[in-house]
């Protein structure tokens, strides 16, 4: 069974593959290289020992997109293709609705012409915004989104409900928390573009010598020791959950539309100075941070629970933070090492 997999040399993508490959799908990846680099493909094919296939273009050319189509037969999708980095999604609005929303539509097109079902979309826990109670679960209601980028994940989970219900298709929603750690191999990780926005990167590079110093963004949030919580969940914990919604609907006998939605998360909520200090305790190395006022947008507290995915996917994420943050310092070193 062919599964094409959009933005598969990209973070999450890139892991997910390896995990799909182990579960002997067939594997068609679409990436235009925007946010990634070609030799994760190589070090993809060196851990699983397979090959999947790969095409660098951007999915909106659609021209492009139905050749795939037409080349491979295709059984479902997991879209990873986006931009996703939420101060340039304000700055850029108008590029951000095209690419999150067109590349969405273009492979739904192709879906509703062929008549394939099983399509599993990228969703964020940014669509919770700052939830009245925690922990959050899939039936918390929606906040409106404080980003466009966060927009572009409410509008995608719309635009595919819609889907499902208009030509009775199987999706899953999947609303990550916050996604960390790299590949046992060291061979796959987080590849950010300049200056690191996300709190683990900034770390890694701190304990590196590529930043000065770690600016922690408030310690004056009403929680334990100040500073803002959120649920980090490990990057190959988070792919398996990929596979398990996969592999159900793909089993659901269903003809009518089936809309699932999880929560992926750990359903632990950490501090940011509980990073710092996990990261040190699994490492060794000192990471220097200085406190500093608040980041605008920033919610104080968001934690998962996962329940739903345990019960109906059978999946739970038993990573602690100490091990994903060693996985991501050792990806550190191998990406040094290449530099
Ligand atoms: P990433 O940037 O590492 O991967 C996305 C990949 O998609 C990249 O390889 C990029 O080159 C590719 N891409 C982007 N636009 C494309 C286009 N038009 N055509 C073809 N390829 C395109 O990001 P990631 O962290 O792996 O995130 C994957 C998905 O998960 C995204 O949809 C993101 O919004 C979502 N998500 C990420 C996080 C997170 O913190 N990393 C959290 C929640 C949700
Ligand atoms: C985590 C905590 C920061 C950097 C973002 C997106 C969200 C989702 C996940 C995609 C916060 C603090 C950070 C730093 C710090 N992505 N921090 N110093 O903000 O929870 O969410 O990624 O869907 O949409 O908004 O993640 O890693 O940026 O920050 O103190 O240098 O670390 O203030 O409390 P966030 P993050």
């Amino acid at each position: 069974m062919a599964i094409l997999v959009t933005g598969g040399l990209g973070y999450i993508g890139s892991h997910t593959v390896v995990e799909l490959l182990n579960n002997d799908f067939e594997v068609v990846i679409v990436d235009d290289l925007s946010n990634s680099e070609k030799f994760i493909l190589k070090n993809i094919e060196e851990i699983a020992g397979k090959k999947p296939v790969f095409y660098p273009f951007d999915l909106k050319r659609k021209e492009l997109l139905e050749q795939v189509f037409e080349a491979h037969p295709i059984e479902g999708c997991i879209n990873f293709a986006a931009y996703k980095a939420v101060g340039e999604s304000q700055e850029k609005p108008i590029d951000y609705y095209e690419n999150n929303l067109f590349s969405l539509i273009n492979i739904l097109q192709e879906f509703k012409k062929r008549n394939i079902s099983n399509f599993i979309f990228s969703s964020s826990c940014t669509v919770y915004g700052q939830a009245d109670t925690m922990p959050i679960d899939e039936n918390t209601p929606l906040k409106a989104a404080e980003s466009v980028y966060g927009k572009t994940k409410q509008m995608g989970e719309e635009i595919l409900k819609d889907f499902a219900v208009g030509y009775q298709k199987k999706i899953s929603l999947l609303r990550y928390f916050n996604p960390i750690g790299a590949h046992p191999s060291a061979r796959l990780g987080e590849l950010p573009i300049g200056i690191p926005n996300n709190l683990v990167p900034y770390v890694v590079q701190t304990a590196a010598g590529i930043r000065e110093i770690l600016s922690v963004w408030g310690d004056d949030y009403p929680t334990e020791d100040g500073t803002a919580v959120r649920d980090y969940i490990y990057v190959v914990d988070l792919a398996k959950a990929h596979v398990a919604a996969l592999k159900s609907l793909i089993n659901n006998p269903s003809d009518k539309a089936v809309i699932d939605v999880y929560n992926l998360g750990t359903g632990k909520g950490s501090s940011v100075l509980d990073v710092v200090k996990a990261f040190e305790s699994a490492t060794g190395v000192k990471v220097p941070y200085q406190i500093c006022d608040r980041r605008e947008g920033d919610i104080t507290v968001a934690y998962a629970n996962a329940d739903k995915a345990e019960k109906e996917l059978g999946w739970k994420s038993d990573t602690t933070l100490e091990e994903a943050l060693k996985t991501s310092w050792e990806w550190q070193k191998y990406v040094t090492s290449r530099n």
